[in-house]
């Protein structure tokens, strides 16, 4: 199977990075990140979250944040918006393209957004309807694709039924998450081809958390399949607050350090996107999770 010639790295990190670090990170910071990860050529950055600021207080300063950087032409700053109230801060903080999020688990639906999986798809609706009417694209996350925290193995037909849904209503691009990080590249395959057959390959994303040490083959393997798009975080910041124990994405310099190996096309540069990972491991006293970083010298 050839590979794509070009593929979108979309970078996650100052979202799902971010809303995983028990310290609070300074705003200041978090602007400068996402200037440092625009800079470097990716052209889409997850900077804001609407949610709860009960739930995650992380993100509570997201309209600061969109407020904060310098937006650069092209690049689009995308946020999470789990509900109507969610639009409604992401829209006026101006984020240029949001997205909804929800499960191939009941249980991790009900832990993550406090609903089932069919309340999230009718809250869903008139986010995306309102998202609609003012041009903002949505994207359409899917969690637990290949493993729940909460009730183990998660059939491909589960995650299939939920994508369907999500890009009936409306979503540009599904994004297919790992978030605990336990797959491996045949399971992810057969799990992707699934999904396949009800939503086109080329509106398909994948979202591996590293957990298991997976993410780089599990990618090669959806790269092999004609997948595009992946999302990554810098440094392999974050996790989820409601999977205990999942670690970061994948880091973005390792996923672009084996594109680059690839020849595949990505528009980002590999010292400016290493740069950026030392400014942020460096801002919360963390060493890098990127393995390209440390081979590069990053502590
Ligand atoms: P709820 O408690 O059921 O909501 O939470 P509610 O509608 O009953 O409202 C309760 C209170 O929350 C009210 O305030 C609302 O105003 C407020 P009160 O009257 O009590 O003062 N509220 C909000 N405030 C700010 N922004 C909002 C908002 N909505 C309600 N948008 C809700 C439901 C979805 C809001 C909550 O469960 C929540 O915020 N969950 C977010 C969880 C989260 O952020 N998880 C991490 C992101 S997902 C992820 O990381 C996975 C991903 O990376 C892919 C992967 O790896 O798998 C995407
Ligand atoms: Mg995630």
């Amino acid at each position: 199977m050839q590979l794509p010639k070009f593929v979108r790295m979309v970078e996650v990190g100052p979202r799902d990075g971010l809303q995983n670090e028990k310290s609070m990170v300074p705003t200041a910071v978090k602007v400068e990140l996402v200037n440092r990860l625009s800079d470097a050529g990716l052209s889409v950055v997850e900077a804001a979250s609407f949610v709860s600021p009960k739930w995650v207080p992380q993100m509570g300063d997201s309209a600061d944040v969109l407020a904060g950087i310098a937006r650069k032409p092209g690049v689009r700053y995308a946020a999470l918006t789990p509900n109507l109230k969610g639009l409604e801060g992401a829209l006026a903080a101006k984020a240029d393209e949001v997205a909804v999020f929800g499960a191939a688990s009941e249980s991790f639906s009900q832990k993550n957004i406090n609903c089932s999986i069919a309340e999230s798809l009718d809250r869903f609706a008139p986010v995306m309807e309102q998202a609609k009417a003012v041009g903002v694209p949505v994207r359409g996350y899917v969690s637990c694709v290949l493993g729940c925290p909460y009730e183990g193995e998660i059939a491909p037909k589960a995650v299939a039924d939920v994508a369907e849904r999500l890009f009936a209503m409306g979503c540009y691009e599904i994004s297919l998450g790992d978030t605990i990080g336990t797959g491996t590249p045949t399971k992810a395959q057969l799990m992707i081809a699934a999904v396949a057959e009800r939503v086109p390959m080329e509106k398909i994303a994948v979202h591996f958390h590293d957990t298991y040490g997976q993410a780089l083959a599990n990618i090669l393997a959806a790269l092999q399949m004609g997948v595009a798009v992946v999302d990554s975080s810098v440094a392999g910041l974050g996790g989820c607050p409601y999977a205990k124990g999942a670690s970061g994405n994948v880091a973005s310099e390792d996923v672009l350090y084996m594109l680059n190996g690839l020849g595949i096309e990505t528009g980002v540069d590999l010292d400016k996107l290493i740069a950026a990972g030392a400014f942020i491991s460096d801002a919360i006293g963390r060493p890098t999770a990127s393995k390209v970083a440390r081979a590069r010298g990053c502590a």
